[in-house]
């Protein structure tokens, strides 16, 4: 030992006192961090919680449903969307035009032109969906949309919340009917995805709590869940339907999913008639390939993100997300779109006069049949059935090599004109 030093004066001990301080400072700190992030994501809890409580007593308020016999005009709000969007809307429009010409005549019905929701216009705004658009889309009674572009983190667009899932909460439509069939298979399937909880309610509020930990919320309220649920047997049991099968993850995501499942158990003991079972979505996911087995399905209800994974697992039986068509409802407003996205690339490559306008089309079968104008959407409905599935004479490829967009639609309108509509259609069910 030097002389003149105690034994704690020595380097190596100063060292280590010197270090452990250090530590116990940094952990005294980082403590605190925590503390404060903890305090910081409490709050933010608060307030979603406080979001998610006012829409629950709105729920519960309720509203009656639209009655569109007696709105004269009916207004048709109409948004070209991102990309394909404008091209594949203009066709819809076009035929609608045409199956519509005696109630635009009259003054029944309106179609009206929404701007402000292209991806640009959102930017601009730095909004999902602008004010004054959503001003425009509340003027309306129901709305044909085109896919809109929806930033995702890492592209070159700002991170926006997705303007469909803003317009489906703003506009309060909790249902997401999307039907497919492929007469073929056996296959007849219609699901009524919830469309304004579960995932997507909070999707663009979760919080990064410290730079290691992320969290995001799911939601699933009593009220959410049983108007789903209720709007799927009803349909169900207005059409005969003698099945009802729900889809949840309940087993690991206990408490919502849960939720979701117990309200279905309980809604389905009020229609007797109907049979009731429920599924993991996992499995679900593949009892839609087991050719075996899918045939059974019927109508099926489910929490938002599953049914946004399944429905797209759905279309593709039926010749791939660009021929289907989701309704969106709502008790007030309704809103119906294609399935598919923009397809920004078909239109940098020039190919967007050839993208298939017929999901747009079925869409607006949907619109049709919503409103009440049930003939018009027969007529439509089975000339988009011959010419998409079954005489096939004019093929679209995406390409140049195939039809464009408008020939598809003249050929669809030529079909509705022919006198024996109903009986070529006809002939075509077995
Ligand atoms: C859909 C789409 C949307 C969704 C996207 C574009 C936000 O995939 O309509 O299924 O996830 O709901
Ligand atoms: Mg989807």
């Amino acid at each position: 030992m030097a002389p003149g030093r105690t034994g704690f004066d020595q380097p190596i001990y100063k060292r280590l006192i010197t270090q452990k301080c250090t530590n116990l400072i940094k952990n005294q700190v980082l403590a605190m961090n925590q503390t404060e992030a903890i305090d910081r994501a409490k709050e933010h809890f608060a307030r979603l919680l406080e979001t998610q409580l006012k829409r629950v007593d709105q729920m519960k308020a309720g509203e009656d449903w639209a009655d569109y016999s007696r709105l004269m005009p009916i207004i048709v709000g109409v948004v070209g969307g991102d990309g394909i969007g404008p091209y594949i809307t203009k066709e819809a429009v076009r035929v609608l035009e045409y199956v519509l010409e005696k109630e635009i005549k009259d003054g029944r019905l309106r179609l009206r032109n929404i701007t402000g929701l292209t991806i640009e216009e959102r930017v601009k705004a730095m909004k999902a969906l602008p004010e004054e658009t959503l001003a425009a889309l509340k003027e309306c009674h129901v709305i044909l949309k085109g896919p809109l572009t929806t930033p995702k983190k890492g592209d070159k667009w700002p991170n926006l919340e997705s303007a469909n899932v803003s317009m489906r909460r703003e506009l309060d439509l909790f249902a997401n009917v999307r039907p497919v069939k492929v007469p073929e298979k056996g296959i007849d399937w219609i699901f009524y995805r919830e469309n304004t909880e579960g995932e997507y309610v909070l999707g663009s509020s979760g919080i990064n709590v410290t730079d290691d930990l992320a969290v995001d919320f799911k939601v699933i309220t009593s009220q959410g869940a049983e108007r789903i649920v209720r709007l799927a047997f009803e349909y169900a049991r207005k059409n005969g339907i003698k099945r009802v099968s729900a889809v949840t993850k309940a087993n690991v995501i206990k408490t919502t999913d849960g939720k979701f499942l117990e309200t279905a158990r309980r809604v389905a003991k009020e229609y007797p008639e109907i049979q009731f079972d429920d599924w993991f979505v996992d499995i679900m996911a593949a009892k839609l390939v087991d050719e075996k087995r899918r045939k059974d399905f019927k109508v099926i209800v489910l929490p938002n993100l599953y049914g946004d994974i399944l429905t797209d697992e759905a279309a593709e039986f039926q010749g791939g997300v660009g021929t289907a068509g989701s309704a969106n409802i709502g008790k007030r407003y309704a809103m119906f779109e294609a399935i598919h996205g923009s397809a920004p690339r078909m239109v940098e490559e020039g190919r967007a006069a050839f993208a298939d306008p017929a999901s747009m089309m079925r869409a607006a079968v949907m619109l049709l049949r919503h409103i009440g104008f049930v003939d018009q959407a027969s007529k439509m409905e089975m000339a988009l059935d011959i010419c998409g599935l079954f005489d096939k004479k004019v093929i679209l490829t995406g390409r140049a090599d195939g039809a464009t967009g408008a020939q598809f639609a003249d050929y669809v309108m030529e079909t509705i004109r022919d006198p024996d509509l109903e009986g070529r259609w006809r002939s075509y069910q077995k």
